[in-house]
């Protein structure tokens, strides 16, 4: 049976071994999908036991995603750019080949909720490891500009200089964001998960706008929650890109793209 695993530090909140078990059951692929949780400082002891004993591939969660980037022997040029990886694979020839699927999970998910990217205004907010891992594949979809804003605004900069031969990716300090300009906002920022929100002016929303949070919670998360109160016509969370990512992560394993629909469905219900 072929083996696949997650590692993180902590695990046991991830959703991965439940998204992949559905996901080998629907496509009829023999193999098993566990979880592990190396020390902080044991990810290339744990990777290369796991690779040594058999394993065909592996996801890679917080906080290991760079060690994966330097474990990798040849990287996707999407993991390149992202800096980080969470999906690594071994080849027949030994190699072992780090891809980063978190950005095409996002645009996936976007496009399965009918939000087209191509010639839209994106602002990006956020500026982070989370930031950095989606936008190649945000400018691969040929928007018309993806704007970064956040609350460092060097960063913002830094991003957008990073990856101004790879498309229309410019930056904006957020006290200058002020106008409803934008078709879709995407929160790449960590301020959910402690209650806050970014500092963004309520003027930026309108109601023929998508607002996607890159986290998700079983309530609406407090991004979401503010774009609504604002007036948003429409609000995704990262439930979709969680599996989206996945599915590509599959999708590079065992050449099959799994259905996402069904899995999000039931994973949503688990959520509850
Ligand atoms: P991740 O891998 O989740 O992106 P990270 O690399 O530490 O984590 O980046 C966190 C991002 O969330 C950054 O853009 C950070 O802004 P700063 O660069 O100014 O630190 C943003 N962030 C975190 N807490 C925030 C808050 N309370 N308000 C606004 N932005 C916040």
């Amino acid at each position: 049976m072929d083996k696949y695993l997650v590692f993180g530090n902590p695990i046991s909140q991830s959703k991965s071994p439940f998204i992949h078990t559905l996901f080998a059951r629907q496509t009829g692929q023999e193999m098993t999908y566990e979880s592990q949780q190396p020390e902080p400082d044991g990810f290339v002891a744990a990777a290369t036991a796991f690779f040594n004993s058999g394993g065909r591939g592996c996801n890679v969660t917080a906080p290991f995603k760079e060690d994966a980037f330097a474990f990798a022997t040849r990287l996707t040029e999407r993991a390149q750019l992202a800096g980080a990886v969470n999906t690594l694979k071994k080849l027949d020839d030994g190699e072992i080949v780090g891809d980063n699927t978190d950005g095409e999970g996002l645009v996936q998910d976007l496009l399965q909720n009918q939000v087209e990217l191509k010639g839209k205004r994106v602002l990006l907010v956020g500026a982070g490891g989370a930031a950095r891992g989606v936008l190649q594949p945000l400018l691969a979809q040929n928007p018309q500009q993806v704007v970064v804003t956040n609350r460092t605004e060097a960063k913002a900069e830094q991003l957008a200089t990073l990856f101004s031969a790879h498309g229309p990716v410019t930056h904006i300090a957020m006290e200058e964001l002020a106008k409803p300009e934008f078709d879709i906002i995407i929160n790449s920022t960590s301020a959910g998960l402690s209650g806050q929100l970014p500092a963004l002016p309520t003027t930026i929303i309108k109601r023929e706008m998508t607002c996607y949070d890159m986290v998700y919670s079983a309530q609406v998360t407090a991004f979401n929650q503010w774009s609504i109160d604002n007036g948003a016509g429409k609000t995704l969370d990262g439930l979709g890109m969680l599996v989206g990512q996945a599915a590509e992560s599959f999708m590079l394993w065992r050449g099959i793209r799994p259905g996402a629909k069904q899995v999000l469905r039931e994973l949503r219900r688990l959520l509850q």
